[in-house]
């Protein structure tokens, strides 16, 4: 048997009263793309906050590669593999497309003590080619972040997680807000991470975007999954019956 890349067990999360996350346990094998669906509030958010390093569990035990980790901040999420695209994009509107695919891995010419000067020739040319490798073609990488279509921001987003070697791409509900050709785009990204060894997890309220683009669903309702199969084994009937 293969070790999943990510194994969850019997994770809880409670905000004051509401018990969020009621035991998930959940295995992701390396190279798989897992759609996670479920009614507003079932807790998928929570799940892959949990998972980015943005909440603390209060109960449960997480492994990468089989072993223990403690998913303390975004930044321990990052040295994991870990990268997080948000439906409103995490990316900052009023800086370049550049200076986004690099924010707080600026390459250095130099580095003295934990200060160095940021190399702008290395990062210009690696941002352009980051770009180009998922197919955007963009003018400039000196272009703000705010002069990009929905679409587009997303795949610097995705070319981020992929310049960086992500092993795990999370995306929660990625297509919001985008028009139906941009969808097509985004999705078909997704559909490309395992040849690219990336392992994908995908939140999306569209039943036919899921079977469109992963290997396997897992519904949550009420802090809980009710349901993970592999897609060849289900329908979407199935899933919107058990939602
Ligand atoms: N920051 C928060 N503070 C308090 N309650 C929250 C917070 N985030 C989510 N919740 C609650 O936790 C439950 C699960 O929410 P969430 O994980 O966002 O679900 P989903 O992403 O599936 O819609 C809901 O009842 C929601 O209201
Ligand atoms: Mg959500």
């Amino acid at each position: 048997m293969i070790t999943p890349l990510i194994s969850v067990r019997n994770l809880h999360k409670w905000y004051s009263g509401v018990h969020a996350l009621k035991g998930i346990n959940l295995d992701v094998r390396p190279r798989e793309v897992c759609g996670l669906v479920g009614d507003n509030g079932a807790g998928k958010s929570t799940l892959i906050k949990i998972l980015a390093g943005v909440h603390r569990p209060d109960q449960g035990q997480i492994r990468i590669d089989g072993q223990l980790v403690d998913i303390s901040s975004p930044k321990s999420a990052m040295r994991l593999g870990i990268e997080t695209i948000y439906q409103d994009n995490s990316m900052v509107p009023t800086m370049s497309i550049c200076r986004n695919l690099f924010v707080g891995r600026e390459p250095l010419l130099f580095s003295i003590g934990g200060l160095g000067l940021i190399d702008h020739r290395r990062m210009r040319e690696e941002a352009i080619q980051a770009v180009a490798n998922v197919d955007l073609h963009l003018r400039s990488a000196d272009a703000l972040l705010s002069e990009l279509s929905g679409g587009q921001r997303q795949g610097v987003a995705i070319a981020r997680a992929m310049h960086f070697k992500s092993r795990v791409l999370i995306l929660d509900e990625p297509t919001n807000h985008l028009s139906v050709k941009e969808t097509t785009k985004v999705l078909t990204f997704v559909r490309m991470l395992p040849e690219q060894g990336v392992t994908g997890l995908l939140i999306s309220h569209n039943l036919q975007h899921v079977f469109q683009s992963c290997d396997r669903v897992v519904v949550m309702a009420r802090g809980e999954i009710v349901l993970d199969k592999a897609i060849e084994e289900t329908s979407i009937d199935e899933i919107s019956e058990s939602l």
